[in-house]
C-alpha cells in the first residue's frame, strides 16, 4: 500500500531530526479497536418534516399508523423497496413522544445502514432521520469493487505523513531543546494517528490463501469473509494472527455452522451461528444483508455483505464484509469504549508517561480454553435466559411495542425492600480527593491531613422504587444466571420467585474482582453484606487505607486488599447511574440494563457486568454495549499513576463515563442497534456524553471548573487536553479544534463535545438555577411523584391528561434535554444533528423557550448556525469552519422570540415547517394552513 510505504519513509526522517533534540515519548501499548464505514452522502436528520411531499393527513394519532403512512412512500415493489418497524420502537413516557425505528429491506434482504428513525407526538412527526439507500435492487450485485477499508488507510496514512512532514520541518528550521508546544500538540496527533493506522490498518488485503475465486464472485459462505475479518481484527501480538494469515484453510474447516432464524421487526431471514472461530469468546452470529458503499463519482450502490457479530476479549465488533471476491471489510464497529485515552500533554516531562496499555501476551490462548473453563458448563448469561423468554415471548413481535404501552406502568410486584447501606465516597463527589475537601469544608476541618479514606460516608441505597423497584440486591430465580436448572426448581417448589442476595449482586449491577483479567465473571469474588441492625438490611463497610509502597507488587497487593471496599463503591456508583437514567428516561422500553424488566417492556437479561481492578489493563477502563438483551461489560482498571496505586473505581467520573456509553449507545437509534456511535463525530460524541454526564455530576451550585480523570490520572489537568470550563483562556476548544492535530480520535472529538455542553449547561443554569439533587422524588404508594421544587407544576393537556413533569432547574433540565436528544438524533449523528435534537427536546418539553440560550452555548464555541463542515472521513479530518451566528429568531432578542399567529411568511419555514406557539391557556398551536397536514392536531 502506497501509504504505508511513506510511512515507514517518514519515520525514518522522524527519528533521525526529532530525537536528535529530545525523545518523544513512547508510543502508549493501546487496546485495538477497529471503526469505520462508510459516511453516506444522503443521510438527513429532518427537523422540519415536509408538510408538501405529499403525506397524506393520517386521521388517527396513533404513532404506528402514523409511521407506516409516512414510511409507505418508501415502498416500492416494483424494485424491491420495503422496510420493516422493528419491535424495539417505543413511546418514552418522560416525553410523550413515539420513537419507531424502520430498517430497509430490499429484494427482501435487510440494508444493514438503512434506517429510518421516526419521531411522533400526538399524531405528528417531530422529525426523523433518514439514511434508507435512494434506489431499488441493484441489476446485479457485483459492479466494481470498492474498498473502502483500503481508501480509508491511505487518508490516514496520509494525514499521518502529513504531520510528520510538518514536525521534521519545523524543527529543522527551529532547533531547540525542548518541544514547542505546537510541536507536543503535533506529537500527540501522530500518536493517535499512529495508533489508529495500526489498529485499522495492519491488514487490508486478505491473506492470498483466501483468494478462492475469481474477482466479483459471489462468496455466500460466511467463513472466508469472516477469517478475512479476523486477519485485520486479530492483535498483531496475538498468537493465532500468524496461522489465520498463513493457513486459513485450517480454520475455514473447523469453524461450525448452525443456521438460525435472524428477526427484524416482522422480517425473518435465516442467518448463522458460527462456532470456533479463532480469537473470538463466544459464537459468531451472521447474516447476509446490504450496505450502501458510496463511490467516487458521488453516487451511492449498494454491496451484498456478511454481516457479523464477533466478541473476542477486547473488543465486541459488528462487522460487514464483502461477499463478493475479493473478500472487503466494508464498515465495523465496536462495541467497546475506551474511557481516558491519556494524552502526551505538555506536561508529560514532569509526570510518568501514561500508557493506556494491556499487557502483551494476556491473550487467552484459544477459544476453546474459553468455552471450556465456563461457558460450556455453565449457562452463557443471557443466552439461557435469554432462551427461556424468547420461548415465551412468540408470536408476539408484531405488537411488542403496543403491549409495552400498556404494560409501561403496570403495578410493580410487592416487594419488601430494605435498603442496604454502604461506606462509600458519597454520590456527587467525583474521587477520594474530592470527597476529603468536601467534607473538610463541612466540618471545618481544613488543611488537616487525612487519610485517603476520610471522604467516606455511610449512604444508604437510593431507594428509588420507580428505577429500582426490588431494591438492588433483589432479582427473580428465573433471571440469575448464578442459580442452576436444580435451584431454579428448587425455588419454584418453594414458590420463592425473589432473590435477595447478600453480595454485590443485583438487578441492575454484578459488581466483583476480575484479578486475572479472564472472561469469565460469575463465580468471581465479591464481598458480602452483614447484617448489624435488627433489621434485615445490611452493610457494606470495608477498609480502605491505601498507603504508599516500595515496589510494583507491593502496589498490586496492597490493592487487592482494599477489593472489598472496591467493589461495593463500583456497586454503589453503578447502581446509581442506573437509577439516575432512569428517572430521565433510559428505562427498560429505551433499552436499559437490568435482569428482570417487571413487564415493562424492552429485552431483559442485560445488567451491567463490573470488573474491579480487571487485570487486562491498567490506566484505563472500558464499557461494551452489545444491543438490547445481552449484558454490558464495564472493566475498570488500576492506575500506576501514582503510590499507592489508584483505583478507577474510586473515582466516579470515570465509572458514570463507562455507564454513559451505554446510555448513549443504546438510546441512539434504537435499543437494538449499538452501531450507531461507531467512529468519527458520532463516535466522539459517545465519548463527549460520558464526560458531560461525569462533569454535570459532580458540579454544584458554585462554578468551578473540572478536569476528567485529573485523580486517577494524577494529572491536575487529567487525561484530556483541557479542563471543562467557561474560560476560552483555560479551555479554548471550539468546532474547528476537530481540524487539528491530535484531534483525529474519538476522545478528543468527544472532548471538544462535552465543552460545547458545559457551556450550554451554564447558561440554562444561569436562567434556572441549580437543583442540589439530580434525583426526582420517588413516588408514592400510590405512584403519585410528591410535589417538590425539582419539577415544574404539573400542566395537563386540554384532555385533562397530565403531560410530561419537566425538571425546574438548569441542571436537571439539560441533562434532560441531553437524553431525550439521544433518543430523538438518528444513527451516526453529526455534531449538527445532536444539536438540533437538543434544540428539538427543548421544544417538545419547554414548548422552545431555551431555543437561544440553546443556540448561544453552541455558537459561542463555533457551533452556530453558519458553522461547517466539509469532506469528513471516519476518523476526523475534513475542513470545518466555526459559525458565531445565532439563530435568526435569537437576534437581539435575550428571551426566546415567540412567533406570534397570522403571519404564515414568518411562522412557515421553507419546507411549510410553522412555529407552534401558545395560546392564552398554553397550549400548543400550529397555524392552519392549506397543505399542512398536521394542523389538525392542535
Ligand atoms: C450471605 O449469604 C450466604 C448464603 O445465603 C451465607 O452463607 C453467608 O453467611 C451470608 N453472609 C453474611 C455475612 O451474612
Amino acid at each position: 500500500m502506497r501509504g504505508l510505504t511513506t510511512v515507514t519513509l517518514v519515520l525514518a526522517g522522524l527519528a533521525a531530526h526529532a530525537l536528535a533534540h529530545t525523545a518523544p515519548p513512547p508510543l502508549p501499548q493501546r487496546r485495538k479497536s477497529l471503526g469505520f464505514g462508510p459516511v453516506l452522502p444522503h443521510a438527513r436528520f429532518e427537523t422540519s418534516p415536509p408538510s408538501t411531499a405529499g403525506f397524506a393527513p393520517v386521521s388517527s394519532t396513533d404513532p404506528f399508523h402514523v409511521a407506516r403512512d409516512f414510511l409507505s412512500h418508501y415502498v416500492d415493489p416494483a424494485v424491491g423497496r420495503a422496510y420493516t418497524i422493528r419491535s424495539d420502537s417505543y413511546t418514552d413516557h418522560s416525553t410523550g413522544i413515539t420513537h419507531i425505528y424502520a430498517r430497509q429491506i430490499i429484494g427482501g434482504i435487510e440494508v444493514a445502514d438503512g434506517h429510518i428513525n421516526l419521531n411522533i407526538k400526538d399524531g405528528r412527526i417531530l422529525s426523523f432521520g433518514d439514511s434508507f439507500f435512494p434506489g431499488g435492487a441493484p441489476a446485479s450485485v457485483a459492479g466494481e469493487p470498492v474498498h473502502p477499508h483500503a481508501v480509508y488507510c491511505s487518508q490516514l496514512a496520509d494525514a499521518l505523513v502529513f504531520h510528520q512532514e510538518y514536525l521534521v520541518d519545523s524543527l529543522d528550521t527551529a532547533p531547540q531543546s525542548t518541544l514547542s508546544q505546537d510541536q507536543r500538540k503535533t506529537m500527540d496527533g501522530i500518536s493517535t494517528l499512529s495508533h489508529l493506522l495500526e489498529s485499522n490498518c495492519a491488514v487490508i488485503a486478505p491473506p492470498p490463501s483466501l483468494y478462492a475465486g475469481e474477482n466479483s464472485q459471489i462468496d455466500m459462505d460466511p467463513r472466508r469473509s469472516l477469517l478475512v475479518f479476523m486477519a485485520s481484527a486479530l492483535p498483531q501480538s496475538h498468537p493465532e494472527l500468524e496461522t489465520v494469515l498463513e493457513n486459513p484453510e485450517k480454520y475455514i474447516q473447523g469453524i461450525h455452522m448452525t443456521p438460525e432464524t435472524h428477526l427484524i421487526g416482522e422480517h425473518a431471514s435465516i442467518g448463522m451461528v458460527l462456532t470456533n472461530v479463532p480469537g473470538t469468546v463466544g459464537d459468531v452470529k451472521t447474516h447476509v444483508a446490504w450496505v450502501q458503499v458510496p463511490r467516487e463519482d458521488g453516487t451511492v450502490q449498494l454491496e451484498l455483505v456478511h454481516r457479523f457479530e464477533v466478541e473476542m476479549e477486547h473488543n465486541w465488533y459488528e462487522a460487514t464484509v464483502s461477499a463478493a471476491l475479493p473478500h472487503r471489510i466494508i464498515s465495523v464497529v465496536d462495541w467497546a469504549s475506551d474511557s481516558p485515552m491519556p494524552i502526551h500533554g505538555q506536561d508529560s516531562e514532569q509526570f510518568p508517561p501514561l500508557a493506556a496499555f494491556i499487557p502483551s501476551g494476556s491473550y487467552l490462548p484459544s477459544v476453546d480454553s474459553v468455552h471450556k473453563s465456563e461457558i460450556k458448563t455453565r449457562p452463557r448469561l443471557g443466552k439461557a435466559i435469554g432462551d427461556r423468554k424468547k420461548a415465551k415471548s412468540k408470536g408476539k413481535l408484531s405488537s411488542h411495542s403496543k403491549q409495552e404501552d400498556v404494560k409501561a406502568f403496570a403495578p410493580i410486584p410487592r416487594h419488601k425492600v430494605q435498603l442496604a447501606k454502604y461506606l462509600v465516597f458519597p454520590w456527587g463527589t467525583n474521587d477520594p480527593e474530592e470527597a476529603t475537601t468536601r467534607r473538610e469544608k463541612v466540618e471545618g476541618t481544613d488543611g488537616t491531613q487525612h487519610p485517603l479514606s476520610y471522604g467516606r460516608r455511610f449512604m444508604s441505597e437510593l431507594g428509588d422504587t420507580l428505577a429500582s423497584p426490588v431494591g438492588w440486591h433483589t432479582l427473580p430465580y428465573e433471571n440469575d444466571p448464578s442459580i442452576d436448572e436444580d435451584e431454579l426448581r428448587a425455588a419454584r417448589a418453594r414458590g420463592e420467585f425473589w432473590r435477595l442476595t447478600n453480595t454485590t449482586w443485583g438487578n441492575n449491577v454484578f459488581a466483583h474482582e476480575n484479578w486475572d483479567g479472564q472472561y469469565r465473571w460469575i463465580t468471581n469474588y465479591r464481598p458480602e453484606g452483614s447484617s448489624v441492625t435488627a433489621d434485615a438490611s445490611l452493610l457494606y463497610a470495608f477498609p480502605y487505607a491505601p498507603t504508599s509502597k516500595d515496589a510494583d507488587n507491593e502496589e498490586m497487593d496492597q490493592a487487592k486488599k482494599y477489593i472489598d471496599a472496591t467493589v461495593a463503591q463500583l456497586f454503589y456508583t453503578s447502581n446509581m447511574a442506573h437509577d439516575l437514567f432512569y428517572r430521565y428516561g433510559f428505562t427498560e422500553a429505551a433499552g436499559n440494563f437490568q435482569q428482570y424488566n417487571f413487564g415493562r417492556g424492552g429485552a431483559e437479561g442485560d445488567a451491567v457486568i463490573a470488573n474491579a481492578q480487571d487485570g487486562s489493563g491498567f490506566n484505563n477502563a472500558n464499557f461494551m454495549t452489545p444491543p438490547d438483551g445481552q449484558n454490558g461489560r464495564c472493566r475498570m482498571y488500576l492506575w500506576n499513576t501514582a503510590s499507592p496505586y489508584r483505583d478507577g473505581d474510586m473515582e466516579a467520573g470515570i465509572v458514570i463515563h463507562e455507564l454513559a456509553h451505554g446510555l448513549s449507545t443504546r438510546l441512539t437509534g434504537g435499543p437494538v442497534n449499538s452501531g450507531c456511535l461507531g467512529w468519527g463525530e458520532a463516535g466522539g460524541m459517545g465519548e463527549g456524553w460520558g464526560d458531560f454526564i461525569g462533569t454535570l455530576v459532580r458540579s454544584t451550585d458554585e462554578y468551578s471548573d473540572y478536569p476528567m480523570g485529573a485523580w486517577a490520572s494524577n494529572r491536575d489537568k487529567g487525561i484530556r487536553n483541557y479542563p471543562y470550563s467557561l474560560d476560552p483562556e483555560i479551555n479554548p476548544s471550539t468546532y474547528e479544534t476537530l481540524d487539528t492535530p491530535g484531534y483525529w480520535g474519538v476522545h478528543a472529538i468527544g472532548e471538544v463535545w462535552a465543552e460545547m455542553l458545559w457551556v450550554v449547561l451554564q447558561r440554562l443554569i444561569n436562567k434556572h438555577g441549580f437543583s442540589d439533587t439530580l434525583f426526582p422524588p420517588v413516588p408514592d404508594a400510590k405512584g403519585r411523584i410528591p410535589n417538590n421544587d425539582f419539577y415544574r407544576p404539573q400542566e395537563y393537556d386540554r384532555l385533562g391528561k397530565p403531560l410530561p413533569l419537566v425538571p425546574k432547574h438548569g441542571n436537571t433540565l439539560f441533562l434532560q434535554l441531553v437524553i431525550t436528544g439521544m433518543k430523538l438524533q438518528p444513527c451516526s449523528p453529526s455534531f449538527f444533528d445532536a444539536r438540533k435534537a437538543i434544540l428539538q427536546a427543548d421544544e417538545a418539553l419547554t414548548g422552545g423557550e431555551n431555543q437561544c440560550e440553546i443556540w448561544a452555548g453552541f455558537a459561542e464555541r463555533g457551533l452556530g448556525v453558519d458553522a461547517n463542515v466539509v469532506g469528513q472521513t471516519p476518523w476526523g479530518g475534513g475542513v470545518r469552519s466555526n459559525g458565531f451566528e445565532v439563530d435568526k429568531k435569537c437576534h437581539g432578542n435575550k428571551h426566546p422570540a415567540k412567533p406570534a399567529p397570522g403571519n404564515p411568511d414568518e411562522d412557515c419555514g421553507p419546507f411549510g415547517w410553522c412555529w407552534p406557539w401558545k395560546d392564552e391557556n398554553g397550549r400548543y398551536k400550529i397555524p392552519k394552513l392549506p397543505g399542512w397536514p398536521w394542523a389538525n392536531y392542535y
